[in-house]
């Protein structure tokens, strides 16, 4: 279908987000995406996201938006023990690989039918850990989790949570899991590790440490609350196995492969003009073993210094040398 059909087509969507031609959208929008049309894709997806905000009665949208939430802080020193990132700001266009993609999917398609899956006595998966090499997309996928389903986005402070005073972290942690119980959101514990350290550790504060894994593995445990909580690490070998076991589902985020890079860079460069000998495949080769994180930064790093030069369109000259700059750092 030609791109103003399409276009046409999706602003005249209306519905709820677990209907069928809803989720239809969804999958010409992951077609589009996969067929390397990413301005596309983006421009369908931000029309149906408006639509499905205007939609009236749409009672999953409503309610999170409802109910009032007020994140808890820590008696202290009135620390908020999480921190918000409104809707719009949410990372969420990843380029990833398909056993990643599709776990994601699964898990935003079981959260949607969660009413139809609990008449048969099933739960969807809502307690997920990413783990993975830094900067591929633990973070970001928690993001794009909450963007795609409309879920208020919350991040765990673990600075405000973890307290030197003996028991107070504890207290923290049981005041947040309290405090979500029943209110829909993404609540991410990012870089968990820094609680989930093996029990084993020998250090000073060992004593406490334990306290808080046990309450963290009883709260995840006991978690059965209305939302999805995610937690990220790139320590997977260090992680206590028992936490491992509390999550219904764990996804690894790995290095892009050349394909996964080119089409980053493609969509790193999808807003600007790129010289036409420039061979982005070609690049991709040269990146490999680089991280997603990397990738975007050399794409940007040339696409500052076009801008910079006012030149029309960005040279192999500056890729080449944003290229040079972040090689000699990150390989
Ligand atoms: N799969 C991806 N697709 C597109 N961009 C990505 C992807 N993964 C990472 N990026 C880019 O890298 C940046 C960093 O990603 P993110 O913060 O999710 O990494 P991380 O895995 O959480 O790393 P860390 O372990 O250091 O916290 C993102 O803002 C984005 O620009
Ligand atoms: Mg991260």
């Amino acid at each position: 279908m030609n791109q103003i059909l399409l276009t046409r087509l999706f602003k005249s969507i209306e519905g709820k987000h677990d209907e069928p031609l809803i989720r239809v959208a969804y999958s010409i929008i992951e077609d589009e995406k996969k067929k390397g049309h990413v301005t596309l894709a983006k421009k369908l997806n931000s029309i149906l996201q408006e639509n499905l905000s205007k939609t009236k009665g749409n009672s999953f949208l409503k309610l999170t938006r409802d109910k009032e939430f007020r994140i808890p802080i820590d008696r202290r020193f009135r620390l908020p023990l999480a921190k918000h990132t409104e809707h719009e700001h949410l990372r969420h266009e990843m380029v990833l690989s398909e056993n990643a993609e599709s776990k994601i999917i699964r898990i935003e398609k079981e959260y949607l039918s969660r009413e139809r899956l609990a008449h048969h006595g099933l739960n969807p998966r809502r307690k997920i850990l990413f783990y993975g090499p830094s900067g591929c997309g633990k973070s970001m996928a928690a993001e794009r989790i909450a963007w795609d389903l409309g879920l208020p986005f919350y991040k765990v402070r673990f600075d405000s949570i973890i307290s030197s005073y003996l028991g107070e972290s504890a207290s923290n942690l049981q005041t947040l899991f309290e405090s979500i119980a029943d209110y829909p959101c993404v609540l991410l514990l990012d870089e968990f590790d820094i609680i989930g350290k093996q029990r084993d550790v020998k250090s000073n504060d060992v004593g406490e440490i334990h306290r808080i894994v046990n309450i963290l593995l009883g709260l995840l445990e006991e978690y059965n609350g209305e939302g999805i909580l995610i937690a990220t690490t790139n320590l997977e070998g260090s992680l206590d196995k028992a936490l491992f076991r509390r999550f219904d589902d764990f996804i690894e985020l790995p290095k892009p492969t050349i394909t996964e890079i080119t089409e980053l860079l493609k969509i790193s460069f999808s807003a600007l003009k790129l010289n036409q000998n420039i061979k982005l495949g070609d690049y991709a080769e040269k990146m490999a073993g680089m991280s997603y994180a990397v990738v975007v930064k050399i794409a940007n790093d040339a696409a500052k210094k076009a801008v910079i030069n006012s030149s029309s369109e960005i040279s192999a000259n500056d890729l080449d040398m944003a290229l040079a700059e972040n090689e000699a750092i990150n390989k």
